[in-house]
């Protein structure tokens, strides 16, 4: 199975940056929670919350619940606690964690192509599950897209960086839909597994660079030294502007693909 990219290395998050196209990612969270069809949860997990703007749902969509909303980013917990909420905030990385009693819950946005060992890590939060309990997780399916496929060009024909930050960036973060689905199925009541093509209609300039600067970029932001990055993000800008050239109305589409893996344990 796919590595994911991030391996041992942390990222950190710029929330400002993350949040600038806040409706464009807010959008599949909405249609993965959607999804979760449980009557009465107790015990319910976002991990790798971000912002918090679903964990704060789920404490209003079951308030018997007790919800947990979990990240290794200080600077995104700080914003997620700071909109008022009952959602208990919990620093921690996924790779390390295992929760203390079976959750009915777990719900992960946007987060686990940042981890590597999907063949270890999905399996552990499928055990983590009560019976009956669901997972349900969606990734970007964004590396084969020509945001990113450029990003690993421009770095690897520039020679930008250190060998570790190429690898890095040239690791494929998610795996095909059917092996989660071989690796799920013996493990699940039930597997529903999707995947839906966004046509973002972004707008102001350089918004595909935008974009990746608040997510898959961020890596290369942090590992390269200043003159390098400007050298880097001139070829990168001007490569992006040809491949997402903008509309005759002065917008710009970006094609941004996803994969949804809804699996509920048995009973
Ligand atoms: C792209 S953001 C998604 C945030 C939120 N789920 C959303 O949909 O807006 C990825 C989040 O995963 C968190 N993250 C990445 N790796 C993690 C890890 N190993 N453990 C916990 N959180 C992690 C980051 O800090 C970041 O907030």
């Amino acid at each position: 199975m796919a590595a994911a990219m991030e391996g041992g290395r942390r990222v950190a998050w710029d929330p400002d940056q993350y949040h600038r196209y806040g409706d464009h990612r807010l959008r599949p969270a909405l249609e993965l929670f959607a999804r979760v069809d449980h009557p009465s949860p107790k015990q319910v997990h976002d991990l790798g919350c971000g912002g918090g703007e679903i964990a704060r749902l789920m404490a209003e969509r079951w308030p018997e619940a007790s919800v947990v909303g979990s990240d290794y980013s200080n600077a995104m917990l700080e914003k997620a606690s700071a909109v008022p909420s009952r959602v208990d905030w919990q620093q921690l990385d996924v790779r390390a964690w295992a929760p203390s009693e079976p959750l009915d819950v777990i719900y992960s946005n946007a987060m686990l192509q940042w981890v590597d060992g999907h063949s270890e890590i999905f399996p552990k939060l499928m055990r983590s599950l009560a019976p009956r309990g669901l997972l349900a997780v969606q990734m970007p399916l964004s590396w084969g897209e020509p945001s990113h496929r450029l990003m690993r060009e421009t770095l690897e024909e520039g020679g930008f960086g250190s060998s570790e930050l190429r690898r890095t960036v040239a690791r494929k973060w998610v795996a095909e839909a059917h092996e989660y689905y071989d690796l799920l199925r013996p493990l699940a009541a039930s597997l529903d597994i999707w995947e839906t093509r966004y046509h973002q209609v972004l707008t102001g300039e350089d918004p595909v660079l935008e974009w990746v600067k608040g997510t898959g970029l961020r890596p290369v932001l942090e590992g390269l030294a200043q003159d390098e990055l400007s050298r880097f993000l001139d070829i990168y800008r001007a490569r992006l502007a040809e491949a997402y050239p903008k509309r005759p109305g002065g917008e710009t589409l970006y094609p941004f693909p996803r994969l949804f893996i809804v699996a509920r344990a048995r009973g």
